[in-house]
């Protein structure tokens, strides 16, 4: 190091980052380790959609940041590349959690445009979308992203019992179906109804949680194209990927390694160091907590946030704060209880009361504050 008292310094127009879009939340990464086995297996079930038949349907499990959501994206996009014939369509099931939903996006990713914002009936939206695809003669997989929101809504069934019966209904439709689930304690097929289960035998393919190399090795590639040449050193991406691995969660470690070039930056710093990740871990740690937050509507946020206030008390109790904010009926009130307890926001444990029997007791998943500061 020379006398420089500027070197090792960020000047105004310098940055840490090569390319700061490879940390955004969409970005599609080119390579994609150590997830050969399922690829395998979804290009397998997809086969007979590429020769023109119906394909094999698939239930896709694992925990959230697990490569799920990237494998089914490369399947697309791969299929695109083989052939015209076959019609690829992902629907987000968290933001369109209700079967007429699901349909609209299907509507739309048939013709290019969204459905008569009047409104039609669920049966002349499917009768269009059947048709389309008879005429073109084109074989349509449907991915059913985070479908578990699907089941939080109970819409599970009907939806899927109208996309598997499709062919039935439609002679000539070929519709093929993977189920993508993010909640561990979901039973897919154990929750829907024994007419949905009749039909639908899907082949199982599991996404486990990346051990700690893998997490370096995945995220190595990420420092690459994200930053420039050593910002990021050894001992701290070993301390990325040690932290990443605590919540399992690859999101965590991308995003940390996002944040702590930012606090870098902030310290005009050219070199990310250990006190910019502990600093990132304290927002980054949140993700998971924030995605879920962010599909609440109204009504289940002010619930959340009265659980929040009455943490850890009985469930008549806390409904009995509920009710006097929002004047909604008791079971309207457990239907979205489940719902935060399915989310893994609240904790909804059933205790022995004196004198009254058994009844659930209300606390939080994480810390008050954590879960306050992001409903406000
Ligand atoms: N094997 C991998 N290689 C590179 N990036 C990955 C890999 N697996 C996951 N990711 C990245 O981790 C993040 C979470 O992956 P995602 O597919 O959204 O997980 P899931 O759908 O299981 O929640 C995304 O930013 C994705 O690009
Ligand atoms: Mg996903």
């Amino acid at each position: 190091m020379g006398d420089d008292p500027e070197e090792g310094m960020l000047s105004w127009d310098e940055s840490v980052f090569r390319d700061e879009h490879v940390f955004e939340i969409d970005y599609l990464p080119e390579t994609f380790k150590h997830r050969k086995g399922q690829m395998e297996s979804l290009t397998y079930a997809l086969r007979p959609a590429v020769r023109g038949s119906r394909p094999l349907n698939v239930m896709v499990r694992g925990p959230p940041g697990t490569g799920k959501t990237t494998a089914i994206q490369k399947l697309f996009d791969e299929v695109g590349a083989q052939t015209a014939d076959v019609r690829t369509l992902r629907v987000n099931c968290q933001v369109n959690a209700t079967r007429y939903s699901v349909f609209s996006r299907l509507f739309e990713g048939t013709f290019d445009y969204e459905p008569p914002s009047s409104g039609i009936s669920f049966k002349k939206l499917f009768g269009q979308i059947a048709d389309k695809l008879v005429e073109d003669d084109r074989v349509l997989v449907v991915a059913l992203d985070d479908v578990n929101y699907l089941f939080y809504e109970n819409e599970a069934s009907d939806t899927l019992y109208s996309l598997l019966r499709a062919h039935e209904e439609y002679p000539g439709a070929k519709i093929g179906v993977i189920v993508v689930s993010s909640d561990p304690a979901l039973d897919v097929i154990e929750e829907l109804d024994s007419r949905v289960q009749s039909v639908f035998r899907p082949e199982d393919v599991y996404f486990p949680v990346y051990d700690s190399p893998e997490i370096v090795d995945i995220l190595e590639e990420r420092v690459k194209r994200g930053f420039h040449e050593g910002v990021i050193g050894r001992e701290i991406l070993d301390y990325v990927a040690t932290l990443t691995a605590e919540t399992g969660d690859l999101r965590v470690g991308i995003d940390l390694l996002h944040r702590a070039g930012l606090n870098a930056e902030m310290r005009a710093s050219r070199t990310v160091e250990r006190q910019d990740v502990t600093e990132a871990y304290d927002k980054s740690k949140y993700i998971s907590l924030s995605q879920s937050l962010s599909g609440l509507n109204d009504t289940e946020r002010r619930l959340l946030e009265v659980i929040a206030h009455h943490d850890g008390e009985q469930a008549g109790d806390v409904y009995d704060a509920f009710h006097d904010e929002t004047n909604l009926g008791y079971t309207r009130y457990s239907e979205i209880v489940n719902k935060l307890d399915q989310l893994g926001l609240i904790n909804a444990d059933y205790t022995s009361v004196d004198g009254r029997g058994r009844s659930r007791s209300l606390s939080l998943s994480y810390e008050k504050d954590a879960v306050l500061n992001r409903l406000d």
